[in-house]
């Protein structure tokens, strides 16, 4: 049977792009659906739309806590028979109320070698410390940000200073890595 992955994406959704490329593709057998984005030309909305993936838009301001927002997102991902769900630039600190019901199948990907450089602006914080050795980690979600277990790391030797440069660079590692971290945790590989 095909799993079913559910990508929460808020940023530019390039990540979203290259999981839905895997998936259709064959490197692993996934139907996926994007859910997350408060606007939906966001995260990847306009990716999902030329790709053809379902997607749904919420936005937390539309409920009246963020308990019942992530409820709701918990019923969707019930009803829909979700798998596995990815974090791809999803910009939310996921609260207990989808942790609780979700831990150990909801993964992240992050621009640094973990434990190092978590939360906002890892290539810049990795940048200013000097780090000759970036990276990218695919890791669970837990309630600690950036701190579940890791699933999956690659390094991006880079001794440069060209932000724009290495920024490339480490996307084009996390477009690799991520859908092979998915096809392993899937069982597919
Ligand atoms: C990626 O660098 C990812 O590691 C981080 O957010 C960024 C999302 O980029 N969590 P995109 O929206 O997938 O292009």
């Amino acid at each position: 049977m095909r799993a079913r992955i559910a990508i929460f994406a808020s940023g530019d959704g390039s990540n979203f792009e290259a999981i839905v490329s895997a998936c259709r593709s064959g490197l692993w057998p996934a139907s996926e659906c994007l859910m997350g984005p408060a606007r939906p030309a966001a995260g990847g909305g306009a990716g999902a739309a030329r790709l053809g993936v379902e997607t749904f838009a919420f936005s937390a301001r539309d409920y009246a806590s963020k308990a019942d927002y992530e409820a709701r997102i918990v019923s969707l991902l019930d009803e829909r028979h979700i798998d596995l769900v990815c974090l791809a630039g999803y910009m939310r600190i996921l609260s207990s109320t989808l942790l609780d019901a979700w831990e150990g199948r909801i993964v992240n990907i992050h621009p640094s070698l973990l434990p190092a450089f978590r939360g906002a602006d890892a290539i810049g914080q990795a940048m200013a410390a000097g780090v000759k050795v970036y990276g990218v980690t695919v890791h669970f979600v837990t309630g600690e940000v950036d701190g579940g277990r890791i699933i999956a790391q690659r390094a991006v030797h880079y001794e440069g200073s060209d932000r724009e440069e290495l920024t490339a660079m480490i996307h084009a590692v996390e477009h690799e890595l991520y859908p092979e971290a998915i096809g392993r945790l899937l069982g597919n590989e």
